[in-house]
């Protein structure tokens, strides 16, 4: 498409500016003329030009101070030198300061032509590389703010799962509580009393989370338990006992299968085991008990004491804190009493509190 193509064209020769403008005129191109460095400054700011041939021996200002001045305001374009014989060494200078090529005079309008497709050839091919660039660094970032969007919205999604997971674990487990102990939120308390600790011994996500649901749920086995056993107000017979120790396995089993419970299951089967092995129902001893266990069986017994019994109020924390202590290395691990004992009476009435707070919202919100 040479007709869109504008050569500029500078000498100040008039004979080679005309014969030049004609010749390249007759391959098609737009060619103007100029007859000094100014002049043609004056038109490259007036429109652009594709390509400029500029003679090298010109008053005022010679051509390769032209090709200077062009390389600065106008990078784009790609310039030919032309010059007589004895010129040679400055038309190579001429390249080095960023010329295409160089014509001698006298030249031919073959070698004319030649030289100028193949100078808008180059300038072609760098245009569409730099073009190439340009859009590719577009794609790469619209693509990389996509994936980022994406990625956010999978966040936000498992985000509601998980909590809406929560909720209903949180609803069972305060439904069991109900039904066994009538003691409202004791699974919820144990589970953020288990986490307390828990965190203070340096456990992090997503393990936290798995110890939470294993406390949350440690008891869901008495599903399978008969009422007459499970409230019963006298004593258990040993057979009604065979019947009650057997809810942490049952409570695994109905746990069997879900993907997300696989850790919690673990405590849930785990969490009437003592330190000293002779909980039930593996007779596990010491650390081989998982962690979440272990520090659940400690908080239990403290909610266990502070909280309030048909047949007996809330004992103090004090009561708590020395009944765990007395049991340390037997039925407790020492290194949970030890971080328990640490945390002061204030934190477990915070918990305690916000705990009731969720549990009477939730209440409320059902009826
Ligand atoms: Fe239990």
């Amino acid at each position: 498409m040479p007709d869109s193509i504008h050569i500029l064209i500078v000498d100040d020769d008039p004979v080679i500016r005309d014969l030049l403008a004609e010749g390249l005129s007759g391959s098609g191109y737009r060619c103007e003329t100029a007859c000094n460095g100014a002049e043609s400054l004056r038109k490259l700011r007036a429109s652009s030009f594709e390509l400029v041939v500029s003679d090298i021996d010109m008053p005022e200002m010679d051509g390769v101070q032209l090709l200077q001045e062009i390389k600065k305001t106008h990078p784009d374009t790609e310039i030919i030198m032309l010059t007589g014989v004895v010129d040679v060494d400055t038309a190579i200078q001429s390249m080095r300061l960023g010329a295409y090529d160089y014509l001698t005079k006298p030249f031919n309008l073959a070698e004319v032509r030649i030289t100028v497709e193949r100078a808008l050839e180059k300038r072609r091919l760098i245009r569409e590389n730099r073009e190439y660039q340009r859009t590719l660094e577009a794609r790469v970032a619209e693509r990389t703010a996509e994936l980022i969007r994406k990625n956010r919205e999978v966040e936000e999604l498992f985000d509601r799962l998980k909590s809406s997971y929560q909720t209903t674990l949180e609803t069972l487990a305060t439904a069991l509580d109900t039904r066994d102990t009538e003691t409202l939120g004791h699974s919820l308390r144990v589970a953020s009393y288990t986490v307390a600790v828990a965190r203070r011994m340096g456990v992090v996500e997503p393990e936290l989370t798995d110890i939470y649901r294993g406390a949350l749920l440690h008891d869901v086995g008495k599903i399978g338990i008969p009422d007459a056993i499970l409230r019963k107000p006298d004593k258990l017979t040993p057979e009604e006992w065979v019947e009650m120790r057997k809810h942490p396995e049952i409570g695994y089993r109905i746990l069997q299968g879900i993907h997300f419970l696989e850790m919690a299951r673990e405590i849930v089967l785990s969490h009437q085991e003592t330190y000293d092995g002779s909980g039930y129902p593996r007779g596990l001893k010491g650390k081989d008990i998982p962690l979440g266990a272990r520090v659940f069986s400690v908080v239990d017994t403290l909610d266990a004491m502070t909280s309030d019994r048909p047949y007996r109020k809330a004992l103090p924390y004090e009561a708590a804190r020395s009944e765990i202590l007395r049991f340390s290395g037997t039925q407790f691990d020492p290194d949970v009493v030890k971080v328990f004992l640490e945390i002061p009476d204030e934190e477990w009435a915070e918990i305690h509190r916000r705990v009731m707070r969720d549990v009477l919202a939730r209440d409320q919100m059902r009826f």
